[in-house]
C-alpha cells in the first residue's frame, strides 16, 4: 500500500544518490521490467545511462522500431541499437535441441552487449530489471537446486566478468507494481501491459531448427494474430498468446491451384502463475478469422491448427 507518485520521488533520490555522477549501461529487450528501469533511471540520471537493445532476429514484427520510438524518440533515452541478427542465425544454424539453441541464445547475447559496454569505458553501473519475485526464485533455486524443465535465458543473465556494479531499482517491486510504475513514467499502456515474451523469442517459436526464413513468416503470423485478439478484447482476456512456427508441410489448395506449405499453431493460455495454465477458449469466429488472415496474407502458411493442451501436460512454450 503506497502512493505513487511519492514513490517515483523516493526512488529517483535514491538512485542519484547511489550512483553520484557514474555511468549506466542496461540491456533494454523492450519488456516491462528493462522497460520500466529504462524509465526511471532516466528519469533520475538521464544521459548517464547508455541502453543497449540487441536485435536478436528472433524478435517480433517492427518492435525494433517500436522501442526505439518509445525511448530514443519519444523519451530521449540514449539507446545503442545492435543489429546483430546475422551474428545470431549464423551461430544457431543446424541446432535443432531447445536447451541448446537456448544456450546459444543466451551466449551470444552475453557477446554482444559486453562489445558495445567494451566501447564506454566511463561505465560503473550495470542496471538490471530484476523484480522481487526474480530475487526469491533464484534464492530458492540455490538451496534446492531446482529440478529445471527449461533453462530461461534473459536479458538478465549477465556475468561478473563487466566488472560492474549492480544497479536494480526494482528488486523490491511485485509485477503489478512495475506495471503502476511504469504508468506512472509515462511508458505507453500497452507496453506495460504486454503478455510476456522469452528471452530467446522467436528461437522456441520456430520448432527446430531456426532460419529466417522461418522467423519472417512467424513474425507475420504473430502479429495478425496479436492484432485480432485485441481488436476483439481477447487480448486482456489472455495471460499469454502467440503463434508458433511448425516446420511440416502438408497439402492444401488455393484458387485451382494444389499448395504444398508450413503450418502455424496458435497458443492462448490464462493463468495466474504460468506454473499451470489452461488454454483459452477463444471464440470460434475470432479462430476462423485468425486463420483466414494468416492463410490469404502471409504466403508459405497454408493451414492453421489451435492448440488445447493445458500445463501440464504441455508447457507454454512448445520448446
Ligand atoms: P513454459 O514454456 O516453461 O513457460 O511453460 C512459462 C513462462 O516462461 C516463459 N519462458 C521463458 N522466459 N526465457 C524467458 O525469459 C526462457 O528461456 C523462457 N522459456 C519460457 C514463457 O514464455 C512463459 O511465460
Amino acid at each position: 500500500d503506497w502512493n505513487m507518485p511519492d514513490y517515483v520521488q523516493e526512488a529517483i533520490g535514491r538512485i542519484r544518490s547511489e550512483v553520484g555522477k557514474e555511468e549506466v549501461i542496461l540491456g533494454l529487450s523492450g519488456g516491462v521490467d528493462s522497460s520500466v528501469v529504462a524509465a526511471l533511471l532516466h528519469r533520475a540520471i538521464g544521459d548517464q545511462l547508455t541502453c543497449v537493445f540487441v536485435d536478436n532476429g528472433l524478435l517480433r514484427l517492427n518492435e525494433a522500431e517500436q522501442v526505439m520510438q518509445t525511448f530514443a524518440r519519444n523519451l530521449g533515452v540514449k539507446v545503442i541499437h545492435v543489429d546483430a541478427s546475422e551474428r545470431f542465425m549464423n551461430a544457431l544454424a543446424g541446432v535443432i535441441d531447445p536447451e541448446e539453441k537456448r544456450k546459444i541464445i543466451g551466449r551470444e547475447f552475453v557477446h554482444v552487449f559486453q562489445e558495445q559496454a567494451a566501447k564506454l569505458p566511463n561505465v560503473k553501473w550495470l542496471a538490471q530489471g530484476t523484480i522481487y519475485p526474480d530475487v526469491i526464485e533464484s534464492a530458492s533455486a540455490k538451496t534446492k537446486k531446482a529440478h529445471t524443465i527449461k533453462s530461461h535465458h534473459n536479458v538478465g543473465g549477465l556475468p561478473d566478468t563487466l566488472h560492474l556494479k549492480l544497479l536494480e531499482p526494482l528488486r523490491e517491486l511485485f509485477k503489478d507494481e512495475v506495471r503502476e510504475l511504469g504508468v506512472a513514467l509515462g511508458l505507453p499502456h500497452d507496453m506495460v501491459y504486454r503478455h510476456p515474451f522469452p528471452g530467446p523469442g522467436l528461437g522456441v517459436r520456430i520448432l527446430g531448427e531456426v532460419k529466417r526464413e522461418y522467423a519472417d513468416l512467424l513474425r507475420r503470423a504473430d502479429a495478425i494474430f496479436i492484432e485480432e485478439l485485441r481488436a476483439s478484447g481477447w487480448y486482456e482476456k489472455t495471460s499469454q498468446a502467440f503463434a508458433v512456427f511448425l516446420p511440416v508441410k502438408s497439402v492444401g489448395v488455393m484458387g485451382d491451384g494444389r499448395t504444398y506449405d508450413y503450418v502455424i499453431a496458435l497458443r492462448a493460455v490464462q493463468t495466474q502463475d504460468f506454473m499451470t495454465a489452461h488454454w483459452a477458449e477463444l471464440p470460434y469466429t475470432l479462430l476462423a478469422k485468425v486463420s483466414n488472415r494468416i492463410i490469404n496474407e502471409v504466403r508459405g502458411i497454408n493451414r492453421v491448427v489451435y492448440d488445447v493442451t493445458g500445463k501440464p501436460p504441455g508447457t507454454i512454450e512448445w520448446e
